[in-house]
């Protein structure tokens, strides 16, 4: 489905602190448990745990491949005032080619991290996200690969067009007011990038799950899952995640589906 190969390239989004990180490092693992080859995008420039959850090391910041932020900023105001596109790859990757440094790797999981903030007033991350847009535009998959993007909170992604290169989206809702508002505007803005949606529930049961619902469509709703205390103790103590969750596993099936369609 997504470009070169057969293999599929998803991306998952929601407000601050709903479980899209928590939840990108546990659809790789069962991926991975499947036998898929799964490339992890961390596309958050403010967070540096998701390694930990994945059990990787932090790969350098792929910014720095590029020469850094502000040869990055500036091969932009080059392009963008003439109006010509941006080009920042000359070749295209595949997840066993990117080059060594910028990619951790164990058994079928690697990670990618696009740029995180490192010093205190060094500017703003729009060059993380054309980076991060042309990067997934640049993975050829094989028929068993995926790609992961973990996003940043909010919906500065879309404004970026971080999605462009994306096959599938699915936004991860909590059982919150502001979710349930953001998932309205998430949905009009995956509408306008021509992205099929998707929704994860997390940390929702019961009551929280039926207010959830009733914005929702129930057919997009693709799992619910629960608090899980193991969940819980890994993301508190940075822990890898090592314990299989059967909602999270119908994620990974759904994802293996729609790559054959
Ligand atoms: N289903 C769950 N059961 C138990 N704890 C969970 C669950 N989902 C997420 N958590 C916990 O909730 C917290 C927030 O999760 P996480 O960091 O994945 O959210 P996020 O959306 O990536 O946040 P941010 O917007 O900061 O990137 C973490 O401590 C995580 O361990
Ligand atoms: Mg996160």
């Amino acid at each position: 489905m997504g470009s070169g190969g057969d293999g599929l390239k998803a991306l998952l989004c929601g407000k601050g602190g709903c479980g899209k990180s928590t939840l990108t490092a546990l659809i790789a693992r069962s991926l991975s448990d499947r036998g898929c080859k799964v490339l992890v995008i961390d596309n958050d420039e403010s967070n540096f745990g998701l390694h930990r959850q994945l059990g990787l090391e932090l790969p350098d910041d792929l910014l720095n491949f590029m020469g850094g932020k502000k040869d990055l900023i500036g091969k932009m105001m080059e392009a963008f005032p003439k109006g010509e596109k941006l080009t920042l790859f000359d070749q295209k990757w595949e997840i066993p080619t990117i080059p060594q440094g910028y990619v951790s790797r164990k058994d079928n999981l690697s990670l990618m991290a696009v740029g995180k903030i490192h010093e205190f007033g060094e500017g703003c991350a729009c060059p993380m996200g054309a980076l991060a847009k042309q990067l997934i535009q640049n993975i050829d998959l094989g028929d068993d690969d995926f790609v992961l993007v973990d996003t940043e909170a909010g919906i500065e992604h879309f404004g970026r067009g971080v999605e462009e290169g994306c096959d599938v989206l699915f936004m991860v809702v909590d059982p919150s007011y502001e979710s349930i508002r953001l998932s309205e505007k998430i949905s009009e803005l995956a509408a306008k990038a021509g992205k099929q949606l998707y929704y994860i529930l997390n940390r929702a049961e019961g009551a929280g799950r039926e207010i959830l619902c009733c914005g929702i469509s129930e057919d997009r709703i693709i799992s619910t899952v629960p608090i899980h205390e193991s969940i819980f103790k890994a993301g508190l103590m940075g822990d890898e995640f090592l314990t299989s969750v059967p909602e999270v596993d119908v994620i990974a099936d759904f994802l293996i589906e729609l790559r054959s369609k």
